[in-house]
């Protein structure tokens, strides 16, 4: 066995100028002895995994597909081996070779070397090249419960993933924790922010791997932080080193076999993807009527309107407040009328009061996280002392969701999940409660998602053949099968609002396609400016929503102007004519895992230009757009336009890819590009997803020399007929060289709401459509160019 004493504990060093502390969770105050994985003393491979003994620890290692492996390092494994985040089963046998010095795993993608002597994990393409090793000297290793895994930092390795982290595309040069934090008034640098996704991606010598810690532990990354650029490492403050790597080529595959693992979202009702407003709060039934209505009168399109927790009786969850919200059946009538859905906030906190109901079937029952001595514990949220339901638990999680029939009987089908990090106030619950047999630290991580679970399992078994819309602010890998995700409590300056991208790129890397950012910034009051540039951003993140602190001035489109009215209106009018675009790419989403706002580091990975400060926010919006945002204080920006031509959308002016230029950025007209030989289908304006509109999908092509597909995917966009092929699905083709697009047979029994199909053409001089409308039956479509 080696044995290492920590150094600090001998010799305390302080480095000159510079703040020393320990850390406050760390072994190094108790004097632990670092033990490191040492020699491998005997393996043998059973009930599908290949088990490795050191003196230190066991290593079990299994297959989930030729990209995909399982190391799984332990002192003392849990017999229960059980995932929040993995759905997938890993193959029953594989083959590995012995050598003296290794036992080399090969699959037909990957090679997975495990040295002996001492204990190393190394991973290698087929053909040898080095994808990812550990640290020659210190591995795997514990400081009493804590485990960390060092590994060799690669020259210029980028790490990029994470999920909902501040700070850069490239992650390299900085360190993370994951220990999900209500985090109220955070900054672009603040770090643990709301979630918790231990994925990323590393890139270097032209490879790409992927790397997932599913351990529910407060865990750390460290990206080359603090190590002179020697070693980068992961590990968490207790349970397994268990991690999934992933040896694919190309980050988008990457995300393909990591979504395949974790699950991927499935298609989110038509209205959530349409404009959301929201405010903390709408006082009454009265406001959020007279607010819907305006949008109506204002002929501005809008689908969905939300109750903050002043819609409760109390902040009592699952009641209505019976003066302010008298009659919620007749106001969700009213609503519906105007095709207008309802969301309403609900938070994991069950007010201590007897009478009621969840309250009392919560103590009845014994559904309450507990102190180890049985007593419920209590901590204060907005109703006061409450109670917190432990959704661990599978006949809590069953109450819970029923429990939404108080929502769901006047009509309720969008339910947002609040302040489950669990938040309480002093944002520090103690150590010691248990949900389950289990103590807060270990599962924290996973609280929220477990709520968005129950409350999306439940509502989705009450509303039958409807489409729940869950929305969760904490989360963990795999929340996606779940919930949408927003970036919680941002603020209304620039920085947040070009931060905002780069978290919904990030959640984008780890499987969570639908995400959104308060749009004009939670905390305090955006200048018209900014409200006019961040809206039109809106248009271009998957969930499109409007929400403002308390105390914040209104922030609803006609609260800034006559003339800033209507660009707010002309944005939220774009989104909906994007509407088929966007519906096919959630669809793809559902396919492949790949997100709808995507970094470049998705298709342009070995770009540096694309990690520039100057150029990380900018992204793609499904396969064919390239937005740019723009700080609200600049009317023109250097821009950077990767690889292939690029036309401006809104002037159709064409630019030629690999270059900085610098483009007007007016309030009017955000910086939004096609890639030549893009396929976009669009609609006319309408004012909710349930409008009928004109009944034409217009198909738009930009002209380009590569041939090129797009999927265009719909169906009722309401149930879950889909499942049961109910759906209308066709391949759009435009070829440059036979000068042709083509229409694929329709696949699927859905009627299309479009009865016409109309093409627009972008840079094809002096070419005229004889055929510019066309029937849309379900037969294959040729037109000549
Ligand atoms: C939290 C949420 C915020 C919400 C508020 C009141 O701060 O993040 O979105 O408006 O609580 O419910």
């Amino acid at each position: 066995m080696q044995r290492f004493q920590n150094p600090h504990l001998t010799k305390p060093t302080k480095p000159n100028n510079v703040a020393f502390k320990y850390p406050i969770h760390s072994g190094y105050i108790t004097g632990m002895n670092l033990e490191i994985a040492g020699n491998v003393q005997g393996f043998k491979q059973q009930d599908g995994a290949l088990t490795i003994k050191t003196a230190e620890a066991e290593a079990r290692v299994y297959i989930y597909s030729p990209t995909i492996i399982r190391v799984n390092i332990s002192k003392n494994f849990n017999p229960d081996d059980t995932s929040f985040a993995v759905i997938r089963q890993p193959l029953a046998d594989f083959d590995f070779d012995e050598s003296s010095a290794n036992i080399d795993i090969i699959t037909s993608a990957l090679k997975l070397s495990i040295q002996k002597s001492p204990l190393r994990f190394n991973f290698f393409t087929t053909d040898g090249i080095s994808l990812s090793e550990d640290d020659s000297r210190f591995g795997t290793n514990w400081q009493g419960e804590r485990v960390t895994c060092f590994r060799r930092l690669f020259e210029g390795e980028r790490f990029i993933g994470l999920g909902e982290k501040t700070g850069n595309l490239d992650r390299r040069g900085a360190a993370y924790v994951n220990w999900n934090t209500d985090a109220p008034n955070y900054t672009p640098e603040s770090d643990p922010l709301y979630k918790t996704f231990p994925f990323f991606i590393g890139l270097h010598s032209g490879l790409t791997y992927g790397l997932f810690l599913d351990n529910t532990h407060k865990s750390y990354f460290d990206f080359g932080a603090s190590t002179d650029e020697e070693t980068s490492w992961f590990g968490a403050d207790g349970g397994d080193l268990n991690y999934y790597f992933f040896g694919a080529q190309g980050v988008a595959k990457i995300i393909e076999d990591y979504t395949w693992l974790t699950g991927r979202m499935e298609m989110p009702p038509l209205w959530s993807l349409g404009y959301q407003q929201c405010r903390w709060s709408y006082m009454s039934a009265d406001e959020v009527l007279n607010i819907a209505q305006t949008f109506r009168k204002k002929q501005i399109p809008s689908d969905v309107m939300y109750c903050d927790i002043d819609y409760m009786d109390d902040f009592k969850i699952f009641t209505w407040n019976k003066k302010t919200f008298p009659k919620p059946k007749q106001l969700l009538g009213k609503l519906k009328a105007m095709n207008f859905k309802l969301v309403t906030i609900v938070d994991p906190g069950i007010k201590v009061e007897e009478g009621y109901k969840e309250y009392d079937e919560g103590i009845e029952r014994d559904y309450f996280a507990k102190y180890p001595d049985g007593e419920n514990y209590t901590g204060y949220v907005w109703p006061g002392r409450c109670h917190f339901p432990d959704f661990f638990r599978e006949d809590v999680r069953e109450w819970w969701g029923a429990a939404f029939k108080a929502l769901t009987n006047p009509g309720v089908e969008g339910f947002w999940n609040d302040m489950n990090e669990p938040a309480a106030w002093g944002q520090n619950i103690p150590w010691i409660v248990k949900f389950g047999d289990k103590f807060m630290p270990e599962v924290r991580n996973a609280y929220g998602m477990q709520m968005a679970r129950a409350t999306y399992e439940g509502t989705r078994k009450i509303l039958g053949n409807k489409r729940p819309f869950v929305l969760t602010r904490a989360a963990y890998s795999g929340t996606q099968r779940y919930s949408a995700v927003w970036t919680g409590d941002n603020t209304a300056t620039d920085a947040h609002m070009l931060l905002g991208h780069r978290l919904v790129n990030s959640l984008g890397l780890t499987g969570m396609a639908f995400v959104g950012v308060d749009i004009g910034g939670f905390s305090g009051n955006p200048t018209p400016e900014l409200m006019v540039r961040w809206n039109s951003l809106g248009t271009y993140i998957p969930m499109f929503r409007n929400h403002a602190i308390q105390g914040s001035k209104m922030r609803e489109p006609w609260e800034w102007g006559e003339d800033n009215e209507q660009i707010i209106k002309k944005d939220i009018e774009q989104r909906y004519k994007l509407l088929p675009y966007l519906y096919s790419s959630f669809y793809q989403s559902t396919q492949t895992g790949l997100p709808v706002s995507r970094t470049l580091a998705i298709e342009h990975t070995a770009d540096e230009n694309i990690f520039d400060k100057r150029f990380q926010n900018e992204f793609m919006f499904g396969d064919a757009m390239l937005v740019v945002p723009v700080e609200s204080t600049k009317l023109n920006e250097d821009i950077y336009l990767p690889k292939g031509s690029w036309y401006r959308l809104s002037s159709d002016q064409l630019y030629e890819g690999e270059q900085i230029v610098n483009v007007p950025a007016p309030l009017t007209d955000l910086p939004v590009f096609v890639k030549a030989g893009s396929i976009i289908p669009m609609q006319s304006v309408v004012q909710s997803t349930n409008d009928k509109g004109d009944g034409i999908l217009q198909i738009h092509i930009w002209n380009g020399s590569e041939a090129n597909s797009f999927v265009y995917y719909e169906d009722d966009g309401v149930s879950y007929d889909y499942e049961q092929g109910v759906y209308y699905k066709r391949v759009i083709r435009f070829d440059p060289v036979n000068k042709s697009i083509s229409l694929s047979v329709v696949e699927g029994a859905f009627k299309s709401r479009f009865v016409q199909l109309k093409l627009v053409l972008h840079g094809f001089e002096g070419i005229k459509l004889n055929d510019e409308v066309i029937v849309n039956d379900n037969r294959e479509i040729q037109v000549k160019l």
